[in-house]
């Protein structure tokens, strides 16, 4: 009775892990998907503790008390900013107690392990021990412990490549002798070192990309510990986890217009040598002060918002937000551009608008905002730099070219905040910021936008 209960609740744990991905589809159903999930999330931990082979939960307990606590200092203390590497972390952990579980479910069989579940041992193992160094060398990347720049060398792809061949031979081998302990402790061995070569030529920038490919592996490991544990549920949440994380990645390759193989193989972010001292400036940038931009405001009756990672960066979304409610009051509408891959990782300025009570539906995907630039009075761009760089659309030799942008330059006036001419991530100079009816406001995003509020106050009681 007791195990028709625990497999009732993994069905329904999860039908509602599918619900919660559904409605992590659109940003008005995420929260309620978000608690969906959590839902099941619950119902599949508990019905785990409804098993009977469970000797005794003293480390149980222990392990969950551990584990919420660190969880929830993360969740607390680590800033939005943060969230990609935040999310690799989770995922080296996940992966790491896969490849734990394999090692220990090998030593327990021994030597009755069968072809099929030796089979789902050296892939729990394999997938669980690169997934553990790649998101631990993810989050090292991100969090700028080393250098975020690719770390390349002669013959890499094909060393790389050849010592997962190698890895993936130790387990087919295995399958048919998998009485090799020292062998399998090698593939374990191989695995971590493999995590760690697969992510050294990726750059920083690069990183939202293949953490959601290393959350599809942490899937297909989490999937391989079910079929070793006869679990369903686990087996289940795998295979979501695999198909999701690696639909998102490939999502992401192609907002950005770049082939998966360029992402991974391609050592994307390499810097640029800086052009050679006394090269004159090629055209002059016409930059005003917030005070000239509050002006601007004031005369315009449509506003579009274009936030980028510089206003992640700066956290001036409640800053923008306290803007656009001074600017509407004046009866201008004030609507929002998102950039599928503004930021650096999915959803990125969304959450931070949201977060900052921008209401959902002023929040406009790039297909449909791009025809009214051409109506709009200003371009507010925040800190956003390739997502808005014509030479996507001009300059066939440009690294971005082809990815599709926002239009912002055919409205009549574009503000950009941002804090000096560097580049954004693509490490390439934005001819926007030279072009006549364009007006740089240098700093600061956050501070920037506080004073054109203060600016725009200051007109309303003069
Ligand atoms: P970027 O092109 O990276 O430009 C960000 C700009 O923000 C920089 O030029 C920087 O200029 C400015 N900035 C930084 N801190 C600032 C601050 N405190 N105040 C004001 N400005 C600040 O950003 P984007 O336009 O959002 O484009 C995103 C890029 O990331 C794309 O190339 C995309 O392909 C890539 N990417 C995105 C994702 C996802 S999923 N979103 C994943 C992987 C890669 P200053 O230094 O001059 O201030």
């Amino acid at each position: 009775m007791a195990g028709y209960a625990v497999e009732a609740m993994y069905l329904i744990a999860s039908f509602l892990f599918i619900l919660g991905l559904k409605g992590l589809s659109h940003p008005e159903k995420a929260r309620r998907g978000i608690l969906y999930a959590e839902i099941g999330m619950l119902l599949a931990v508990i019905g785990t503790l409804l098993n009977k082979e469970i000797v005794s939960f003293e480390w149980i307990v222990t392990g969950l008390f551990v584990g919420s606590a660190i969880g929830a200092a993360m969740a607390i203390f680590m800033p939005m900013t943060a969230m990609p590497q935040r999310i690799a972390l989770s995922h080296a952990f996940g992966a790491l107690a896969a490849a734990l579980v394999g090692i220990a479910e090998y030593y327990q069989h021994l030597p009755n392990v069968s072809p099929g579940m030796m089979g789902a041992l050296s892939a729990e193992v394999l997938l669980g021990g690169l997934t553990f160094t790649g998101s631990l060398m993810a989050f090292i990347k991100l969090q700028e412990l080393m250098t975020g720049v690719p770390i390349t060398y002669k013959g890499q792809n094909v060393s790389n490549i050849s010592l997962f061949v190698l890895a993936v031979g130790i387990g087919t081998y295995m399958v048919f002798n998998p009485s090799h302990e020292a062998l399998f402790i090698g593939l374990f061995v191989l695995s971590l070192v493999l995590g760690f070569l697969f992510i050294l030529p990726i750059g920083g920038a690069d990183m939202p990309t293949v953490i959601s490919l290393l959350n599809s592996y942490a899937g297909l490991a989490g999937a391989a510990t079910g079929f070793v544990l006869s679990n369903n549920v686990l087996i289940i949440a795998g295979a979501l986890d695999g198909a999701s994380g690696f639909l998102l990645s490939v999502i992401m390759c192609k907002a950005m217009n770049r082939s998966f193989t360029n992402v991974v193989f391609g050592a994307f972010g390499q810097i640029s040598p800086p052009p050679a001292e006394g090269t004159p400036q090629k055209v002059a940038v016409r930059s005003g002060s917030p005070e000239d931009a509050a002006q601007v405001f004031k005369a315009s009756k449509s506003v579009v918002v274009v936030p980028g990672y510089g206003m992640a960066v700066a956290q001036a979304q409640h800053a923008v937000q306290e803007l656009a409610s001074l600017v509407e009051k004046n009866g201008t509408t004030v609507k929002y551009a998102v950039h599928p891959v503004a930021g650096r990782m999915p959803g990125h300025m969304n959450v931070l608008l949201v977060e900052a009570n921008v209401p959902y539906d002023k929040l406009i995907d790039m297909d449909d905002i791009n025809p009214e630039f051409e109506t709009t009075d200003v371009s507010l761009v925040i800190g956003a730099n390739d997502v808005v760089n014509p030479a996507a659309k001009t300059d066939p030799s440009s690294p971005i070219y082809g990815m599709p942008i926002l239009d912002v330059e055919k409205s009549k006036t574009v503000i950009v905040l941002k804090r000096s001419m560097n580049p954004g991530f693509a490490g390439i100079e934005n001819e926007l910021f030279t072009r006549p009816n364009t007006l740089m406001v240098f700093g600061d995003a956050k501070a920037t936008l506080q004073k054109i509020s203060d600016a725009l106050k200051t007109s309303v009681h003069e």
